[in-house]
């Protein structure tokens, strides 16, 4: 059976990655991911506020002893990575300016490391600040980064653009190696018994595919860019869908975290997947790949709507006859 698949101009070996997340915050459990049979690690991001000036305090942050990686330590463990392991490593930088961008990109490369991620946590909290103006911030730092660096180069985005296949063309022309659907906004509640703001972030459960998959099955076939989905992957079912819908590879963080063995679920998934290929007689990735994306669907906007009024009309039909 062939696993192979292409993403970033990268050859993968199978399309299951781990997602940036402290999977890799050590060598040791990166080199486990790569032995359960990763295709790839994203490495987890390298903050913004982390490479500015010691002195500089950021008055909502934590403790700086709590998140702190000093640029040196982080590029030491990126090198490590990629000299200890034979999969790919793919760096991965958050910001939100377009400053320091070239510089950490370079030491990237410099790493060693065989693609960069973007992941642009912007939540856009200022009403001054227009959606084109949040755009744009997002372009200079790609424009910035493709011109620093000859590695591939992908870009993690929120769902959360207002048209967001305009976007996706807008970084595919600028030259983006990959998009990556999407980066996973921590939502805040409220504790009542503590009277606080409550942030922690939630594990991802299989329902929150549909969001990635509805977007990579419109976006497949329609871009340079090859596509990773990223966001609800429990087993290897999530992972065929995606790759159904047009993925070129799948990342993954929340399984492994929650799976007790970390990394060594993978081996898992690979499985899983594999086995349900044999079962459906697919001899290929390559073979599954976008086979139930919308890449023939003349007009998406159409096709989307009538499938929402399909929607309301069954549930009318089951639930009130
Ligand atoms: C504990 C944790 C830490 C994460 N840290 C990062 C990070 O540093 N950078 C980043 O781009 N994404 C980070 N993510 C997001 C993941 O890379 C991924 O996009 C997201 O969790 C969705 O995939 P999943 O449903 O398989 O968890 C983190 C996720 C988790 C759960």
């Amino acid at each position: 059976m062939n696993l192979k698949t292409t993403y970033m101009g990268l050859e993968l070996k199978n399309p299951v990655v781990v997602a940036s997340s402290p999977i890799s915050k050590n060598l040791d459990g990166i080199r486990k991911a790569a032995d359960a049979g990763a295709a790839a690690v994203v490495m987890f991001s390298l903050f913004e506020e982390q490479v500015e000036k010691p002195g500089v305090e950021h008055p909502y942050f934590p403790a700086k002893e709590d998140y702190f990686i000093t640029p040196d330590a982080y590029f030491d463990l990126l090198s490590k990575a990629v000299k200890s392991t034979d999969i790919p490593v793919i760096g991965s930088l958050n910001g939100v300016t377009t400053k320091g961008w070239e510089t950490y990109a370079r030491k990237t490369e410099e790493a060693g490391a065989q693609g960069l991620e973007l992941n642009i946590y912007h939540v856009a909290a200022n009403p001054e600040e227009s959606g084109a103006d949040i755009e744009k911030l997002h372009l200079d730092i790609l424009h910035a980064v493709k011109n620093a660096v000859e590695i591939p180069v992908a870009m993690k985005l929120s769902p959360y653009f207002s048209s967001l296949g305009h976007m996706a063309k807008q970084f595919d022309e600028a030259g983006a190696d990959a998009l990556v659907l999407f980066n996973r906004f921590y939502q805040p509640d409220i504790d009542l018994d503590a009277m606080e703001i409550e942030t922690t972030l939630d594990l991802s459960t299989a329902a929150d595919i549909r969001l990635p998959l509805r977007w990579i099955a419109m976006l497949h076939g329609r871009l340079n860019a090859s596509l990773a989905a990223a966001g609800g992957v429990q087993s290897g079912k999530e992972v065929v869908k995606f790759l159904l819908a047009g993925a070129n590879a799948v990342q993954t963080a929340s399984a492994l975290l929650r799976s007790g063995s970390g990394s060594e679920y993978i081996a898992t998934l690979i499985q899983e997947l594999e086995m349900w290929m044999k079962d459906n007689a697919y001899e290929s990735v390559a073979q599954l790949k976008g086979s139930m994306s919308q890449k023939a669907v003349a007009n998406p906007a159409e096709f989307e709507r009538a499938n929402y009024i399909k929607v309301l009309e069954a549930y009318k039909k089951k639930h009130t006859g």
